[in-house]
């Protein structure tokens, strides 16, 4: 066999495993159905009282109380502070909210310092300790005076990972995602951490009266800024029902009737009965969906992910296959498996030879896929230039035709995934059959669903594909929140 022959075999071979590849990747519209009668089942169990006796049962979905139990209407006026720590940054802002559906803020953004994400030697306080010291740096820059003259802040805090909501203003952290490992966090006050390392600064005039997941934040901040009544006639014509993020990790809350959240002790519901609260913004940590893996689809490529390369082996299965931080690792791990089968990039004679970036753990950003998935380059250069200078990869045109099929797949995996949840707390909760037109508004916030090309129009393609059906899919909304979480604290902290 000639080179030139032998060249073209192995072409070959690398486009039918890709085949093979892609094809695990798809979800079909009978997946989706099965997955979302499987996640209603999950939000009902996780409603429901938990037997603490059998730790080997399935509990559902974790469905966390988030004790506001109003929205707002875009009347709320005000300014006050928000802290926001997500996935990949720290913000400090002060909202002021116009009263009018309006608001304008000021914002100081840091990314997280990556010593605070190693896996060993970090503490609770050399964290909450950064946040102080970059919430001391905004407070100088825009309050000096404020501060010096004695005036009291309200803060609302937005902490992006699972808490165990004991008040608006108090929960412990069940478990890190999405990178962090500070073990002594686990099981502590998340507002006592924050407020005590505030004080030990000098600022015990800025006060935390509110915590929140960014779900919730980003569903009120929806409430808030969405004028949903038509100017026609004088009903609304549609009901914001969820707050979701589809960004470094993915999860979502939406409003839930008080008598059905049977977990809760009576005598609690009985008095927040009494007090007129009929219901409540439940953050459902949907990231954590069939950890159990009965129905999720799963390559030998989420096997390895979650095994070896996670933080937390087990946990998050639904987020490890949906949200921005493992899209990039999912093509990363199918690229060195590709390599070591010998199939793509044969200049490099053994995984170890590979750039170095290829052989780290989420080094593929997911904002690469986001450049190869569009391009439409002759010979795809964007693709090319891309991988050069994230990866310092050189690509031929046969491997780059391959790898944009790759990255489709999976976002395209990520993004049929997404609808799942949507669908099921529209079908749950029974939106769509409640008012005369019965139209329904998502608020969504997160790099992937605001800034990956095509994301939201392929979710509302699955949403189409599965039980809501053509007629569904149109009287669903997704709307983008912007600010979603440091706006929805601000409300929060107001009403605190
Ligand atoms: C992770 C966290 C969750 C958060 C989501 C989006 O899934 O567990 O609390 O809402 O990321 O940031």
């Amino acid at each position: 066999m000639s080179f030139d022959d032998l060249h073209k075999a192995n072409e070959q071979q690398l486009t039918s495993t890709v085949d093979k590849i892609v094809k695990e990747f798809e979800v079909t519209p009978e997946k989706l159905d099965e997955l979302v009668a499987y996640f209603i089942e999950q939000m009902e169990k996780g409603l429901a009282p938990q037997d603490n006796e059998d730790k080997s049962t399935n509990k559902g979905l974790p469905m966390i109380p988030s004790y506001v139990t109003g929205t707002p209407n875009g009347t709320e006026k005000g300014t006050l502070l928000a802290a926001d720590l997500g996935g990949t940054n720290f913000r400090t802002c002060s909202v002021t909210l116009n009263g009018d559906h309006t608001f304008s803020m000021e914002q100081m953004k840091s990314k997280i310092p990556d010593e605070l994400l190693e896996p060993t030697g970090v503490t609770s306080e050399m964290l909450f300790a950064y946040l102080a010291r970059r919430t001391q740096l905004f407070m100088k820059k825009y309050y000096e005076a404020d501060m010096q003259a004695g005036k009291e802040f309200k803060l609302g805090f937005t902490f992006s990972y699972p808490v165990d909501q004991t008040s608006l203003n108090s929960g412990t952290l069940i478990r890190w995602t999405k990178g962090f490992q500070i073990a002594d966090t686990v099981g502590a006050d998340i507002v006592q951490l924050f407020q005590g390392e505030i004080d030990k600064l000098g600022m015990q005039n800025v006060k935390i009266v509110a915590l929140t997941n960014d779900t919730v934040g980003t569903f009120l901040s929806h409430c808030y800024c969405s004028d949903n009544t038509d100017s026609m006639t004088t009903g609304e014509i549609s009901e914001p029902v969820i707050g979701c993020i589809f960004g470094t990790g993915t999860n979502g809350c939406y409003k839930e009737e008080i008598s059905k959240l049977t977990k809760v002790p009576q005598a609690i519901r009985d008095k927040w009965a009494e007090q007129g609260k009929t219901h409540m913004v439940i953050n459902t940590e949907w990231g954590s969906f069939d950890n159990d893996l009965k129905h999720l689809p799963t390559t030998k490529y989420d096997i390895d992910i979650d095994q070896k390369f996670s933080s937390n082996p087990g946990f998050h299965l639904f987020e490890k296959r949906v949200s921005g931080m493992f899209m990039g690792e999912i093509l990363r791990n199918v690229l060195v498996d590709l390599h070591s089968n010998g199939l793509i990039f044969n200049q490099y004679r053994t995984n170890a030879q590979l750039p170095h970036r290829l052989q780290t753990p989420f080094e593929l950003d997911s904002e690469v896929l986001s450049h190869i998935e569009i391009d439409d380059s002759t010979g795809l250069r964007e693709t090319e230039l891309s991988l050069l200078q994230s990866l310092r990869l050189p690509t031929s045109p046969t491997e780059r035709r391959e790898i944009q099929r790759l990255v489709r797949a999976i976002s395209r995996r990520s993004a049929y995934l997404s609808s799942v949840p949507l669908a099921a707390i529209i079908i749950k909760t029974g939106t769509l059959e409640m008012r005369y037109h019965g139209e329904v508004e998502i608020g969504c916030d997160g790099s992937v669903v605001e800034y990956y090309p095509g994301f939201r129009s392929m979710i509302r393609h699955a949403l189409a594909l599965g039980p809501l059906g053509a007629e569904g899919e149109r009287k669903t909304h997704l709307k983008i929140a912007k600010d979603g979480s440091g706006v929805g604290s601000a409300l929060c902290a107001l009403v605190a």
